[in-house]
């Protein structure tokens, strides 16, 4: 094994290429430790793609820093189930400390509880369960009445958590985004009445701090207003952009989340947090026990304290707060705020440098540390043909999406890795490939 850098990022294989090398049954006998190894290097690694790479910009740009590594491995070792409280009474009381700590870096107000899922999907689908439980107890609605409202850029977690939970696709309301991909507040209450006026029961609104298409940030006072003046659940998606609300100087990314009925956050995209951490909060967790708490003769125990099973889908939980304990105690607030406040410093760089050349147009506002971009007066096709030359470059990989129909190469910073002299390089690359032959390894690859 060598430095991070002297790999390809994308992994350069076709589909198969690791399945073909595997035998197509487990060994009888024990194997060495060593071989396994061997195996690990020579036939898994060439098909990983490096997430931890400081040249991966595709996607949500993540770290896993060596800080949360270490407390995988002692998770490992400990191998604890964190379902009740005395299962393992040091997971479940370190997980309320380490949420209430962040809760308070966020600068959300005190009394909100805090529990990890493993993904921003898992946190959402949770949030609209809340409020389904809230809307069929308080206001005597039908589960075919509910109506749930988000921007036409919000995640497709949206989508999956209210198919979860049972809410009819129909159901699903897409509010058109402004010019700057926010969710429209007057199109939202618009919306909203003329459900209501149609004997339909609005539910749950989700607004996004830091949409996955541009990073757009939803008005979310506004949404709060809204969602208060018509008893609707607000949830506020901030899984990547959230986090940026610990720099002092960014902390506007929540402004309004503290009229929120519940947030996420993913520690595991910008938090230096090993995959997977996703912090959900909620100033209703009654409704959250209410919908799951489910307590078999063989899980009763005598403590009065929190058992994080009746909060949540799952039973067994792994013990993921000793990670974010760990990040959190190394850096301190101080360090990590720093590197969030020089990825967002390093985007308004590189848009800076987009803007300059005549060739390239930015495509979004950059609030965060995100760039959208594509050469102008080219196809959709030719600018994803360009991307597509780009990462078969092996130094960069970068994702694309359409916005409003336009192909743009979506250019994400959150690496604890990355420098800037890599911004610059990774720069160089993609001006290079502007103009070349068509690529011949890689397809399309769409943001999660
Ligand atoms: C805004 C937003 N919400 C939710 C998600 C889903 O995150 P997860 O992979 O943790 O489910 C993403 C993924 O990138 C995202 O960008």
């Amino acid at each position: 094994m060598c430095e991070i850098r002297s790999y390809p990022v994308l992994a350069p294989v076709k589909p198969g290429a690791l399945t073909q090398k595997l035998p197509a049954s487990a060994p009888e006998r024990g194997e060495p430790m060593e071989r396994i190894l061997a195996d690990f290097c020579g036939q898994v690694i060439p098909a990983v793609t490096h997430w931890n790479h400081p040249g991966f910009h595709a996607f949500f740009s993540v770290s896993g820093a060596p800080p949360g590594i270490l407390a995988e491995f002692l998770t490992a070792a400990l191998n604890i189930n964190e379902m009740l409280w005395k299962s393992c009474p040091a997971a479940t009381e370190l997980e309320q400390v380490t949420l209430d700590w962040l809760r308070q870096w966020l600068g959300m107000p005190p009394g909100w509880f805090g529990i990890i899922y493993d993904t921003a999907s898992t946190s959402t689908m949770h949030a609209i369960v809340g409020a389904r439980e809230k809307a069929l107890a308080e206001r005597g609605a039908r589960l075919e009445d509910l109506v749930l409202y988000c921007s036409d850029q919000a995640h497709s977690s949206v989508d999956k958590g209210a198919i979860t939970a049972g809410i009819p696709r129909t159901n699903i309301r897409k509010i058109p985004s402004d010019g700057d991909f926010r969710l429209q507040p007057h199109l939202l209450e618009a919306a909203v009445e003329a459900d209501e006026r149609a004997g339909k029961v609005p539910f749950c609104v989700t607004a996004t701090v830091g949409t996955t298409p541009s990073t757009a940030v939803d008005p979310v006072p506004a949404i709060a207003s809204i969602s208060a003046r018509h008893r609707i659940w607000l949830h506020v998606d901030g899984a990547y952009g959230g986090l940026a609300a610990i720099v002092p100087g960014r902390r506007w990314v929540l402004a309004g989340a503290d009229g929120a009925d519940s947030l996420v956050v993913n520690p595991h995209k910008w938090l230096l947090t090993p995959i997977d951490l996703s912090a959900f909060y909620t100033r209703h967790p009654e409704w959250l026990r209410r919908a799951f708490s489910l307590v078999p003769e063989y899980l009763r125990t005598d403590e009065q304290t929190v058992n994080l099973m009746d909060y949540g889908m799952q039973l067994g939980r792994r013990f993921r707060s000793l990670k974010l304990w760990f990040v959190m105690r190394y850096y301190g607030r101080d360090g990590l705020a720093a590197i969030i406040d020089q990825h967002c410093r390093w985007a308004q760089e590189l848009a800076s440098w987009v803007q300059a050349d005549p060739r390239f147009e930015l495509c979004a506002p950059v609030p965060l540390s995100f760039v959208c971009f594509h050469a102008r007066g080219r196809t959709n096709q030719e600018n994803q043909a360009w991307l597509d030359r780009i990462n078969a470059t092996g130094a960069v990989f970068l994702s694309g999406t359409t916005l409003r129909d336009v192909f743009v190469l979506r250019f994400a910073i959150g690496n604890h890795q990355t420098t800037r002299d890599d911004i610059v390089r990774a720069w160089e690359v993609i001006r290079s490939q502007l103009d070349g032959p068509a690529p011949t390894q890689y397809s399309q690859i769409n943001p999660v």
